[in-house]
């Protein structure tokens, strides 16, 4: 009510309202480089249509009746009670969308309580992001690197500035095939411009003749050469356990037998997730692969899930499929480029009015008593 009480005094400078309206204003400010990183997805870029026809055609059915005055959108994870179930998705090298990048990011998501999942591939330092959060709640996420002192060093780096779960992405073991990002010649230019959090790493600079400074190429040959690990199998989430005592979260689940792997192996929560359909063009939507990813977890580590959030519906529909939150990534960051800390701030106030007043209306008093029973029969999975 506060958001349509606003409406009796247009601001004609006033800043966008829907997903669609964000990404179009962003076109306007982008350059087809930056713009075509956020908006693109692998190959034929099925697998990001893909994402959003799952959401279409899950349907809701309200229920009436129901008193859904006082509405509560809180969840717990791992023993923090956060204010909605919308987390900010980790997404790197922001420094080409917005000059602040990553900061913008991060304030907007403290202003509003919603945790920040910091990426690996940052353009500032994990710890500077840190400062800039003060206390509220972060995650970091972390690419699992070819060089164990760097992976190391980033988790250390992670404990001692404040982020208090690691996520762990499964599905970048290696670039994707992108083609736009392949038409821009864009790759080398967003590590040259924007991997800070690597380039002030100390195990990483140990391994440099120069600084990167002095010789920027040979530190973009370096990290080229570390940044995915294509070499990794389950049983090296060993190491990470005995360098961390964070909740550890695989990011980039979509097969149930790998969410039976995942609990066998001790991971405190898994995401499902296609990376927003920028890895394996072809794969299934991420919204799709969450019935059976969560009857395989069984309710017995939580299960979050990206890839298509667009709208509050979005999220009811998420939880309806066992999700027990999720994580928003482009829609952030078309607010980053529209308009900075103030854009993402807005993103995510939007959605989480639109989330509440949907819980409303489909007839609940709590996110967390969504269901299945909030949905038609679910249509038949692959
Ligand atoms: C990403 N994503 C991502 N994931 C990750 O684990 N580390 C990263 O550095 C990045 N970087 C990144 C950059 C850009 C431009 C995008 C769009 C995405 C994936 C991200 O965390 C998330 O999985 C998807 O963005 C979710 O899909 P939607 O919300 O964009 O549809």
């Amino acid at each position: 009510y506060q958001i349509y009480s606003t409406m009796s005094n247009p601001d004609p400078n006033r800043l966008p309202v829907s997903y669609e309206a964000w990404e179009e204003k962003a076109r306007d400010v982008l350059e087809d480089g930056p713009y075509y990183y956020v908006a693109g997805g692998a190959g034929g870029e099925n697998t990001m249509k893909a994402n959003l026809d799952a959401f279409q055609q899950q349907k809701i059915i309200p229920r009436m009746l129901r008193n859904v005055e006082e509405r509560d959108l809180s969840i717990e994870l791992f023993g923090q009670t956060y204010p909605s179930p919308v987390l900010q998705a980790p997404i790197g090298v922001q420094s080409i969308i917005h000059p602040e990048g990553e900061i913008a990011s991060a304030k907007a998501s403290a202003e509003m309580g919603v945790p920040y999942i910091a990426s690996s591939a940052s353009s500032v330092p994990m710890e500077k992001i840190a400062e800039e959060m003060g206390d509220a709640p972060r995650w970091f996420q972390l690419y699992w690197s070819k060089d164990p002192d760097i992976t190391a060093s980033f988790v250390r780096r992670a404990e001692q500035s404040g982020y208090s779960a690691i996520v762990v992405t499964l599905d970048t073991p290696m670039m994707a095939w992108r083609e736009d990002d392949l038409k821009n010649v864009y790759l080398p230019f967003l590590i040259g411009e924007g991997v800070g959090n690597y380039f002030s790493d100390p195990a990483f600079l140990s391994k440099l003749e120069k600084s990167p400074k002095e010789d920027p190429n040979a530190a973009i040959m370096y990290w080229t050469q570390i940044f995915g690990n294509p070499g990794l199998t389950w049983d090296d989430i060993a190491f990470l356990r005995e360098h961390t005592n964070l909740p550890i979260l695989l990011k980039g689940i979509l097969h149930p037998e790998d969410a039976i792997l995942a609990l066998e192996y001790g991971v405190d929560g898994i995401i499902v997730s296609n990376h927003g359909g920028r890895q394996v063009d072809g794969a299934q939507g991420a919204l799709d692969a969450l019935p059976r990813v969560c009857e395989a977890i069984h309710d017995q580590i939580p299960v979050l899930m990206d890839s298509g959030i667009r709208r509050g519906s979005d999220v009811i529909k998420a939880l309806a499929l066992g999700a027990k939150g999720v994580l928003v990534g482009r829609p952030c960051m078309y607010g980053l480029a529209v308009a900075g800390q103030q854009g993402v701030k807005e993103v995510l106030q939007n959605l989480i009015a639109d989330l509440d007043i949907t819980l409303g209306l489909t007839g609940h008093q709590a996110v967390s008593e969504i269901d299945r029973s909030a949905l038609c029969e679910v249509k038949a999975e692959v």
